[in-house]
């Protein structure tokens, strides 16, 4: 299976550590954000990677990165020349994911403690559509959260609520089918001028087939300097020299 780490945007929050270097770049104990993420999903086995950024950051993460080798898997780039959203990002991938496929895809900033393997797998068992992985946090305003229908299915997903439902994230882990692709396509974009990728999940949600599961381990997303600080504390106090 193939993975798609986003890692453009314009890391408004962490202004102004991000008018020098792209967010994903920003160190988290020894290492730059990035590493965690290729490092999770080369844990799970997964070692084809498409690696998503801007035309002004891409040098920086050939130049770090090169072609993945030395952290064990096969990177391919792709340059998003206007940031335009998740998942205008996203459709960048079609012709490395093709047809037919399932994949990953990983928002660069999301660092995850557990390992990822079981909830791939849970996915690699379920027929069709996607799976979001969930987390409960105190802020829930600050992420997509999801409504849910009594049974528990999850019937549509609220990005950023002033009042949310529920106290569960929708982390940025994404597992999807391609039909994805078809999906993207019909989307216009939000009113912050982005395709959104709440909206593509959404479209899932309304057919019944957004599976989830819940993070049991610590997770955060770096994108602000308080979930920075944290995430330089949990990994520089893991005593390993590898993300
Ligand atoms: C994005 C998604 C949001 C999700 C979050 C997780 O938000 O839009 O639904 O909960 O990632 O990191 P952003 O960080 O782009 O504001």
């Amino acid at each position: 299976m193939k993975a798609v780490i986003l890692a453009g945007g314009t890391g408004t929050r962490l202004l102004p550590l991000t008018r020098l270097l792209n967010k994903h770049l920003l160190p988290v104990g020894k290492h730059p954000m990035i590493c965690y993420g290729i490092n999770s999903l080369k844990e799970a086995g997964i070692t084809e990677i498409m690696l998503i950024t801007s035309r002004v950051s891409a040098g920086m993460f050939t130049s770090f990165l090169g072609s993945g080798a030395e952290y064990g898997v096969s990177l391919t780039y792709r340059i998003q020349e206007e940031a335009g959203g998740i998942a205008q990002a996203l459709e960048l991938a079609q012709p490395y994911i093709g047809e037919d496929a399932k994949f990953i895809v990983l928002l660069g900033d999301n660092l995850f403690e557990e390992p990822l393997a079981p909830h791939i797998e849970a996915f690699m068992r379920q027929e069709d559509g996607a799976m979001v992985l969930l987390k409960q946090v105190p802020d829930p305003e600050r992420y997509g959260i999801p409504v849910f229908d009594e049974a528990g299915r999850i019937i549509h997903i609220d990005e950023k609520p002033a009042q949310p439902l529920s106290d569960s994230c929708v982390t940025g882990i994404y597992m999807f089918d391609s039909s994805v692709f078809g999906f993207i396509a019909t989307q216009t974009p939000s009113k912050r001028g982005e395709l959104e990728i709440t909206d593509v999940n959404n479209v899932y949600a309304r057919l019944g087939k957004l599976a989830y599961r819940h993070l049991s381990g610590w997770w955060t997303d770096a994108g602000t300097f308080q979930s920075l600080h944290e995430a330089a504390l949990k990994f520089s106090g893991n005593g390993n020299d590898s993300p």
